[in-house]
């Protein structure tokens, strides 16, 4: 079935569109007070957990904020869960995993991971969402990169320095590697399993692939996701790799196989274009506490990310990182507007309007 609007998809083809599409990280969520009537009602996991309930939110944005794309409700962390770590959500607190991986014996204990069993609920709410949208966007799925979930499963929860997971990687790199190639398997089965139950394209994140030294983001992160995007079976479903904090790689980045880069709100998109060539698409980048302010602000920044990127086609305006639970929905709803006015004259012929 066609899909009425692909301008997401287009763009990160590098096809010519009419307008810069729109969707952002994090839309999925608290923000929305519809969002927190479903969650008043059912704990996190639940909703991850309950395909009636994970479509519902998933659509959610799509209906209140005019995006041109949904990513699936659930959470990076239902894989470690799948590998056989407790997985608890607490309040204020964020996630926990209990027991942290931190040597051989709990490494050997973690599970080869079964798609199809383990993480049903995932592909049975991508499946029930794409009915409901009902052609109306495309549907991202997405995963965590196997740095990035081993950070949380060697901490345990959210760090402030990363220490237990960064002292792993000097002292003891053989097992870090280990546990990273058991972890890029599973994300690399569990994306080609998201595809085969019909998301339209998957993004990979890597949040915490900033907090490495360069030589280390090399061996330890961007290692990791090229041979995660050279092993998921695909047709020809766009991959998004976003990496937080990376300016320092932006180059070798480009050329992990990922089709479009997201890029977080720390560069300018002009400028990074200008690094990497024109083979992939850009994600990004309006730094999301914009949203916090008034809306005048909120259009001339929106504007200067779009002047950055400048004419053409290959961008897929985003935040920088995820929205914040404390933004305004209106100001989103306004941001998304406001983008798709006055995007339109950046994919114009011999346009006059000059910048
Ligand atoms: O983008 C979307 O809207 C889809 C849903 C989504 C969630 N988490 C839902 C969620 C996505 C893509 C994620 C990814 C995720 N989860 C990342 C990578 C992206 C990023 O923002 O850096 C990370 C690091 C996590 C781990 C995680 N999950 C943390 C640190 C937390 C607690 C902090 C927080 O933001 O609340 C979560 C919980 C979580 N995941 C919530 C949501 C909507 C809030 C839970 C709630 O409703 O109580």
């Amino acid at each position: 079935m066609k899909l009425k609007n692909d301008l997401f998809l287009r763009a990160c083809r590098k096809e010519k569109t009419e307008r810069t599409p729109i969707w952002m990280m994090r839309q999925a969520g608290r923000f929305l007070p519809e969002y927190r009537a479903v969650r008043e009602k059912a704990d996190f996991l639940t909703m991850c957990k309950t395909p009636e309930l994970a479509a519902k939110v998933t659509i959610q944005p799509v209906d209140i904020i005019g995006v041109d794309a949904a990513i699936i409700f659930s959470d990076i962390l239902v894989i470690p869960e799948a590998m056989g770590m407790t997985l608890e959500m607490r309040e204020k607190e964020g996630p926990i995993l209990h027991n942290p991986i931190r040597d051989y014996q709990s490494a050997n204990s973690l599970k080869k991971v079964k798609v199809n069993r383990d993480l049903k609920f995932v592909l049975d709410a991508i499946k029930l969402t794409k009915q409901e949208l009902n052609n109306r966007v495309p549907l991202i799925g997405f995963s965590g990169s196997p740095w990035t979930l081993l950070t949380y499963m060697v901490e345990g929860r959210g760090s402030k320095n990363y220490d237990v997971v960064k002292k792993l990687i000097y002292s003891n790199p053989k097992l870090a590697h280990k546990i990273l190639d058991k972890i890029a398997v599973a994300v690399s089965d569990y994306l080609s399993a998201q595809i085969d139950a019909g998301v339209d394209a998957v993004q990979i994140f890597d949040t915490w692939g900033g907090i490495l030294a360069p030589a280390e983001f090399l061996e330890f992160s961007l290692q990791y996701v090229e041979k995660v995007i050279a092993n998921i079976t695909k047709k020809n479903e766009p991959v998004i790799f976003f990496a937080k904090g990376v300016h320092y790689k932006l180059k070798k980045i480009s050329k992990c196989g990922a089709d479009v880069l997201g890029v977080d709100w720390t560069m300018d998109l002009g400028k990074v274009k200008d690094l990497i060539g024109d083979k992939v698409a850009l994600q990004g980048n309006l730094d999301p506490t914009v949203l916090l302010s008034s809306k005048k602000v909120i259009k001339q920044k929106a504007i200067e990310v779009l002047h950055s990127y400048g004419k053409g086609s290959g961008h897929i305006f985003n935040l920088g990182h995820g929205i914040l639970p404390n933004s305004n929905p209106e100001n989103a709803k306004y941001l998304v507007n406001i983008v798709k006015k006055e995007s339109k004259v950046f994919h114009q012929k011999n346009s006059k309007k000059h910048w």
